[in-house]
């Protein structure tokens, strides 16, 4: 077979996904090249995409099947309906390897969304999913609701949000008299934050530093396979906790290093 292969994101990271392909097409004895127009009919090409704000491969593709993948299509399937790939990567974790879903939160974004279809509304969401192994060990529910429903109770909550991200963690004490638990649904404004514009996909610092406090307690230790520029790292610091990371991309690795130490520097100067 003739196997052609584009890598939509490939001035980001090397695609694990296609070497691996490629891999198995050269060991059938199949021949495999980077997809380009003039270089005739291929039997299958193969298309991946990690970021859903990547361009799609918009040109021509001569081949007698194209078949896509990775997460920058997740969303929504080329046709237009869904691949519910969130909820069977959800199910996996809790049927195959034993976790709770503990929590499913709504992200809301800011901006226009993803199109995936001219039937379907705008994507403008992603899914937070927080699994546990049996009971969660940490719950620290952030109470910023105004409340509704005043119950004559008074009882002391920490509430850590409005912090200036400068190193004052804005920690206040409210009462439940004043403030309501937060529901599932966060809105948080994507933002750019200082020192991340390298990576083409921050999440905000905001974002992360509400899941860490929710789910940790101060010096315990926080873990994110996938770096990026560092935000969960950054995020850990403010909340006082450790954090171990890895970061496939040596130029994010460093960069997210150098990160880091600036925030670190700037904690010692309060
Ligand atoms: C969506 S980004 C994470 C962004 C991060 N949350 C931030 O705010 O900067 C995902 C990162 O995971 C990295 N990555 C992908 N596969 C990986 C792997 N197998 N091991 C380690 N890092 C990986 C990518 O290079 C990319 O930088």
């Amino acid at each position: 077979m003739k196997i052609g292969l584009i890598d939509i994101d490939h001035h980001n990271f090397p695609n694990l996904v296609l070497m691996k392909l490629s891999a198995y097409h050269k060991a059938q004895g199949d021949s495999v090249q980077w997809y380009d127009m003039f270089s005739g009919h291929f039997d299958r090409v193969y298309i991946a995409k990690v970021f859903t704000f990547s361009e799609d491969y918009k040109y021509p593709i001569d081949a007698d099947e194209v078949i896509r993948g990775g997460s920058g299509y997740n969303i929504r399937l080329i046709d237009g309906s869904e691949t519910g790939t969130s909820f069977r990567q959800a199910l996996y974790f809790k049927d195959e390897c034993g976790l709770n879903i503990h929590d499913t939160m709504i992200w809301a974004k800011d901006g226009g969304g993803a199109i995936g279809s001219n039937l379907s509304y705008t994507q403008n969401f992603e899914y937070m999913f927080v699994f546990s192994n049996g009971k969660p060990k940490t719950v620290n529910l952030i109470y910023d609701k105004p409340s509704q429903t005043y119950t004559g109770k008074a009882q002391h909550v920490r509430e850590c949000r409005g912090g200036n991200d400068k190193g004052d963690r804005g920690n206040v004490t409210l009462t439940r008299l004043e403030m309501s638990r937060r529901n599932n649904w966060w809105y948080l404004v994507p933002q750019k934050e200082e020192g991340s514009d390298f990576h083409p996909a921050v999440y905000p610092l905001k974002l992360a530093r509400e899941h860490i406090y929710s789910w940790t307690n101060e010096s315990d230790l926080v873990l994110d396979p996938f770096m990026g520029s560092g935000t969960t790292a950054v995020a850990c610091i403010k909340e006082k906790r450790h954090f171990i990371g890895f970061e496939l991309n040596k130029e994010y690795f460093d960069k997210a290093c150098k990160r880091v130490d600036i925030e670190q520097r700037q904690l010692k100067l309060f």
